[in-house]
């Protein structure tokens, strides 16, 4: 009974630990700094060669928050609080792919699944980005 008893504790504490955890992973995407330290990072590795600076390749610029609301030729590539209508995330996973559009980044292979859920997170959480960097 006793051992019983520990092992309901034990697991008791597990749950708790991984609520908690994740509680804090939500609670952090929606802070400014979420982008800055975890989501621009990877745009800038993987997209930015693309979609910044002197480039907006489909018409579309994801240096601003602006500019992924507003999107490309094919509307919004962000819809805060909706990955699963994100043509960004889309792309990302190799979904929502058409004659015109390919899977993002092109001609490499997939992102690794880590990024792509910290993109995904983010844009969950509202797409919240600091002021500087969300205006064009
Ligand atoms: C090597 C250049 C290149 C890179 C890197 C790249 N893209 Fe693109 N992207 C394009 C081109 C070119 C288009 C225009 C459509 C096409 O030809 O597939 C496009 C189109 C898009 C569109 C659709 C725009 C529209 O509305 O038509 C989205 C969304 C997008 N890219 C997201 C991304 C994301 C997110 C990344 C990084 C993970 C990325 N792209 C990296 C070249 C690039």
């Amino acid at each position: 009974m006793r051992f019983v008893l520990a092992g309901v504790a034990v697991a008791g504490y597990v749950l708790m630990g991984l609520g908690l955890r994740s509680a804090g992973v939500q609670e952090n995407a929606s802070r400014p700094e979420f982008y800055t330290t975890k989501v621009e990072p990877i745009l800038q590795s993987n997209c930015y060669k693309c979609h910044a600076g002197m480039f907006h390749r489909g018409g579309l610029n994801l240096k601003t928050r602006d500019g992924m609301l507003h999107g490309g030729h094919h509307g919004a590539a962000v819809v805060p609080g909706d990955p699963a209508k994100s043509l960004l995330v889309l792309l990302m996973r190799h979904e929502g792919s058409t004659d015109e559009l390919g899977p993002m980044p092109p001609k490499k292979p997939k992102m690794s699944d880590a990024d792509i859920a910290v993109v995904e997170q983010w844009v969950k959480a509202g797409a919240i980005m600091p002021e500087a960097a969300a205006k064009p």
